[in-house]
């Protein structure tokens, strides 16, 4: 079965996820720690990119590796591994890959990932470390799972968050907000408070008001830029340390922010990360 999802942000953030992997293992491989990696939205261990008609001189059709095979890839290797997704189809082709990697320790769980995380996070020991991949295709993560994470205190976090969905269910227009997606917006964002951030008074007058008839509420939302500082912002409000994240774009258009988060307090835990976020982000 071919999992088809993503375009050329897809593999960027799989090269990002692959190579702070690396990192983390060769970082952590000398002390005494049991290393888990977790995936919460794990897919199929593949993916086919969904392609435009431009994009085929860039990447030539073939089955990429997914989070998962990227993970399993890594050396040295987690000692532990965790999948999971919902889709039995997805679950079947997780067991496939397992059974053909016997040296690995590989788990695989079949739960909503805002039931996973949490169940994860809690079943840390003192010894333990992990990395969690968090990625899903559009609203499906609640942020108090988020919560979960950053209270684990041993969990470093890759997340993509869905700049584009939230863009647009938050019209430009604050009268055309639609009721109904109040609630998918406060689950995403963790708080009511997104309508009040979010829309400003318009500094400009709409131009249908030389005519007098405007049908412009005077309400308007703030750009794709000060959205995303506004939730860069509230992840460090539960987070020990959250870099700028990277953009993710298809075509110029803002898809998704890729977040790095550390929940571990320790200074001497997230300086060494720090440095080397900053340079595998930079790395094409
Ligand atoms: C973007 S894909 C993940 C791709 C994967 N990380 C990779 O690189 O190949 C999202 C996955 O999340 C799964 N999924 C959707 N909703 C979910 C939920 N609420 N909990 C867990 N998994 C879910 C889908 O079946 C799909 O496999």
């Amino acid at each position: 079965m071919t999992h088809s999802f993503g375009g050329i942000w897809t593999r960027k953030k799989l090269g990002v996820l692959e190579r702070y992997l690396a990192f983390y293992m060769t970082a952590l491989k000398k002390q005494s720690f049991t290393l888990h990696y977790a995936d919460a939205f794990a897919g199929t261990g593949s993916h086919s990119p969904a392609m435009q008609a431009d994009q085929e001189m860039l990447i030539p059709y073939e089955d990429f590796r997914g989070s998962v095979q990227a993970a399993l890839s890594v050396e040295p290797a987690f000692h532990h591994y965790h999948f999971n997704d919902l889709n039995p189809d997805h679950i079947a082709e997780l067991h496939q890959l397992s059974d053909s990697h016997p040296d690995k320790v590989i788990h695989i769980y079949q739960q909503d990932a805002n039931v996973f995380v949490p169940q994860f996070c809690a079943s840390m020991g003192r010894s333990d470390r992990a990395v969690l991949f968090l990625d899903p295709y559009s609203t499906q993560l609640d942020w108090s799972t988020l919560r979960h994470v950053a209270a684990s205190g041993k969990v470093d976090m890759w997340m993509l968050f869905p700049l584009s969905v939230i863009l647009r269910m938050t019209p430009r227009d604050g009268d055309k907000l639609r009721p109904e997606w109040d609630g998918t917006l406060t689950r995403l964002l963790g708080t009511q408070d997104w309508q009040q951030a979010f829309y400003k008074p318009s500094v400009e007058p709409a131009i249908d008001d030389l005519f007098g008839d405007s049908k412009d509420s005077g309400i308007q939302r703030i750009d794709a830029g000060e959205l995303g500082h506004w939730v860069t912002g509230r992840l460090r409000e539960i987070f020990a340390f959250v870099p700028e994240p990277m953009l993710l774009e298809n075509n110029g258009h803002p898809l998704f922010l890729f977040y790095f988060a550390v929940s571990n307090p320790s200074r001497s835990a997230w300086g060494l990360a720090r440095r080397a976020v900053h340079s595998i982000m930079k790395q094409k």
